[in-house]
C-alpha cells in the first residue's frame, strides 16, 4: 500500500482533520451482520482477500475481521495516537495478518487483494471523493462495501455508479453495497 507516511512515529499532514468525524468504535456484532449479508456464492472468495477499514481508529475492526475469517486486514489511520493504540492492541491480542497504515485515506492506494471495504462514517466529502476514486480503480470484483452512518453516501454512488445496495440494517444505520 502506498501513499502512507514512514512507519513508526511518522508525522502526517493533518490538514484533513477538519473533515474527520468523531471517533466511535464499531461493534463486532455489526461487522458480522454485514459480512453475513454477503451472498453465500461470494462469501468464501471474499474471505480469501483483504479487508480494509478506512479510518481504523484503535483497530477493533481489524481484530474482528481476522476473527470473522478474512485472510488479511488493513486499517488506514492518520492520527498517530490512534494508530499507536491500534498496533498495541493487535500485538497484545496476538493478532496476525493485520496491519495499520499511517496516512491520509485521501492519498492511500488500496491494498492488494481488497475485497471488503469498511467505513464507519470516517470523513466528509473532501476526503471521501479522492478515496473512492482510488477504490474505483481496484480490479478485483465483486467488491463489497460496508458503510455505517453513510452521511456522504452520494459520493460513493457518484464515484462507483455501478454499485448496488445488497442489504440495509436501519437499526444500525448501516448498509452493505456490492460493486459488481
Ligand atoms: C468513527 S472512527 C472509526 C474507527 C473504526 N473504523 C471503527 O469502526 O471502530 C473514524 C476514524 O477515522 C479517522 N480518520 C478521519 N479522517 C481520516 C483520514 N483523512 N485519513 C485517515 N484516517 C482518518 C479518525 O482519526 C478516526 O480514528
Amino acid at each position: 500500500m502506498t501513499g502512507a507516511g514512514k512507519p513508526g512515529r511518522a508525522r502526517h499532514d493533518l490538514g484533513n482533520l477538519r473533515h474527520a468525524q468523531v471517533c466511535r468504535p464499531t461493534s463486532i456484532h455489526l461487522l458480522r451482520r454485514l459480512v453475513e449479508a454477503v451472498p453465500v456464492a461470494d462469501r468464501a472468495g471474499m474471505l480469501t482477500g483483504t479487508f480494509l477499514d478506512l479510518g481504523c481508529g484503535k483497530g477493533g475492526t481489524l481484530h474482528a475481521a481476522r476473527q470473522i475469517g478474512f485472510a488479511r486486514a488493513v486499517g488506514v489511520e492518520f492520527v498517530d495516537a490512534f494508530a499507536d493504540i491500534a498496533e498495541a492492541n493487535l500485538r497484545r491480542l496476538g493478532v496476525t495478518g493485520a496491519e495499520v497504515v499511517r496516512g491520509d485515506a485521501a492519498a492511500c492506494d488500496p491494498p492488494a487483494g481488497l475485497r471488503f471495504l469498511f467505513m464507519f462514517n470516517p470523513f466528509g466529502e473532501a476526503v471521501m471523493r479522492p478515496a473512492m476514486r482510488r477504490i474505483a480503480g481496484v480490479p478485483a470484483r465483486p467488491l463489497y462495501i460496508g458503510h455505517v452512518y453513510p452521511e456522504v453516501e452520494h459520493v460513493l454512488a457518484e464515484e462507483l455508479p455501478v454499485m448496488e445496495v445488497v442489504h440495509d440494517l436501519p437499526a444500525w444505520s448501516a448498509r452493505l453495497f456490492r460493486v459488481p
